[in-house]
């Protein structure tokens, strides 16, 4: 690999929807404590490559490598063992289910004993361990036994955080985690972004509020129809500069 520091990437990425082009030959990267923010107008293809990275979509051409080796994904749960989190933006938190049980929804915890794995659940590991994850990654949510559904938006979307955080060992990628979330809460979430990165995590974060993007970035790419028109340090931007770049208004 050329760059050793590179966690991960993707070369000549495309993705079409029947006539629609989402992705045009989008190349992305990725470092290990970077935190990337992925910006454009709605519609512009982020979802898209976010799914791509989750390996929710196969992409109809280009190449995904993560640690400097080549990857298919071909379900997101390859993605996951690799170590790659998301948080989508249509979130999947399963509100009739508890805190616990969306922090583990998937991998819910089977007791061990001599029943080994025949897969019954155990709640009481579910519920200590889960608000121990939340908490460890700075997220305070009231008991873990209440049903998803009785939570706020915003403290719903926490516990959406909480678990893509809690879980993630190389890249954690955010679909618009902002979103519907109070002045405060938001200002959590981008001080775990903060913190997810002094671990070593790679994070990409999406977002349209473009002040947050500024405030908690190191690089920022820029998707206009489908296709990378801006990849720079956050710092090589202003508030308009990166406004024009995402609208492709006034742009000389
Ligand atoms: N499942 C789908 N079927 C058909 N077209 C789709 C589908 N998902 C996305 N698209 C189209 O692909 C393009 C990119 O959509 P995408 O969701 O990636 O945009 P986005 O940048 O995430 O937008 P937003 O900011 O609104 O979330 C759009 O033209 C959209 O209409
Ligand atoms: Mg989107």
């Amino acid at each position: 690999m050329e760059n050793a520091s590179v966690l991960y990437e993707v070369r000549g990425v495309g993705k079409r929807y029947g006539g629609v082009v989402a992705l045009d030959n989008v190349d992305f990267t990725l470092r290990a404590g970077e935190v990337v923010g992925l910006v454009g107008d709605n519609g512009a293809g982020k979802s898209t490559l976010v799914k791509v990275l989750s390996g929710a979509h196969e992409p109809d051409s280009g190449e995904i490598y993560l640690d400097g080796q080549r990857r298919v994904w071909k379900s997101p749960h390859d993605a996951l063992e690799a170590g790659v989190e998301t948080l989508y933006q249509d979130s999947g938190i399963a509100p009739d289910l508890t805190v616990a049980a969306n922090v583990f929804l998937g991998r819910e915890i089977v007791r061990k004993g001599f029943l080994g794995k025949l897969g019954f659940l155990d709640e009481k590991a579910m519920r200590r361990d889960a608000h121990a994850e939340l908490e460890r990654v700075g997220i305070a949510v009231p008991a873990s036994d209440r049903p998803v559904a009785r939570l706020s938006g915003g403290q719903r979307q926490a516990v959406a955080i909480g678990r893509a955080v809690a879980w993630a060992n190389k890249v954690i990628i955010l679909d618009e985690p902002t979103n519907h979330l109070g002045a405060r809460q938001a200002g959590e979430v981008l001080e775990i972004i903060r913190h997810a990165r002094t671990k070593g995590f790679g994070v990409i974060f999406i977002s349209h509020t473009l002040p947050h993007v500024l405030e908690v970035t190191d690089r920022i790419v820029v998707l206009r129809l489908g296709r990378v028109v801006a990849d720079a340090p956050s710092s090589s931007f202003t508030p308009d500069s990166l406004l024009k770049a995402i609208t492709g208004l006034g742009q000389s």
